[in-house]
């Protein structure tokens, strides 16, 4: 059977697993942002908030934005842990990113990795690139089909595998794509550990003033 990557589907993954003691922002953000100036940042899909806090410890006014009460409330946690300067650049949104319409044209970042949810990726980079700013960054990051975590799910299911090229298709009409491609990462630990070499779909694009 498909799997059904719904609320239900993320409140069980993460009741039924004990928060991440190791949170290192995912390697992809580290190396794209790099180069960017800290301005407004939307992290979609944050889980438990690792990318979200590694951007407001270097001067980002971060929204993250998840469907998971428990992976929003370890969020909170961990940010707490660092020190108002931190916690207080994040804030943190229970929201569906299938339905809720983040304001338009208004973030410098908008980054997403590794979101399964009920719509196609294509769809969801659609809907996220509406929010980033002119001159700004749209960063989405998925498992690609070669990859093999896959979180049980059937293979192809275009919710959570995907192309660079796939998630490109969602882009309108205004935009440079800086990075689209396929990406190996050693997976031994952190958030996305499963102890061999994963396969992403990487795609940075910048929006045209
Ligand atoms: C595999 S986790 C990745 C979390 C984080 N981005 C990271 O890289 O560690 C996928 C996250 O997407 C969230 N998610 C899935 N569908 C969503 C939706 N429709 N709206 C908001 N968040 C969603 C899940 O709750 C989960 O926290």
């Amino acid at each position: 059977m498909p799997v059904e990557f719904d609320g239900e589907y993320w409140a069980e993954h993460y009741h039924g697993r004990a928060a991440h003691g190791v949170r290192q922002p995912t390697v992809h953000l580290v190396t794209e942002v790099a180069d960017l100036a800290p301005g407004r940042a939307l992290d979609a899909g944050c889980g438990e908030g690792a990318d979200a806090v590694w951007l407001a410890a270097r001067g980002w006014r971060v929204t993250a934005v998840d469907l998971a009460a428990t992976a929003l409330e370890r969020g909170r946690d961990h940010a707490g842990r660092l020190g108002v300067d931190v916690a207080d650049r994040i804030d943190w949104v229970r929201a569906d990113l299938t339905t809720w319409t983040p304001p338009g044209d208004t973030f410098d970042l908008v980054a997403s990795h590794y979101v399964h949810s009920t719509v196609s990726m294509r769809t969801l980079v659609r809907r996220l690139a509406a929010a980033v700013a002119p001159n700004g960054t749209l960063l989405v990051v998925g498992h690609h089909p070669s990859d093999p975590h896959h979180h049980g799910q059937p293979p192809r299911a275009a919710e959570a595998q995907v192309t660079a090229e796939e998630m490109a298709a969602g882009l309108g009409p205004g935009w440079d794509v800086l990075v689209a491609g396929t990406r190996t990462r050693s997976a031994g630990g952190g958030p996305h550990g499963h102890g061999g070499t994963s396969r992403d779909a990487v795609l940075r694009a910048r929006r045209r003033p």
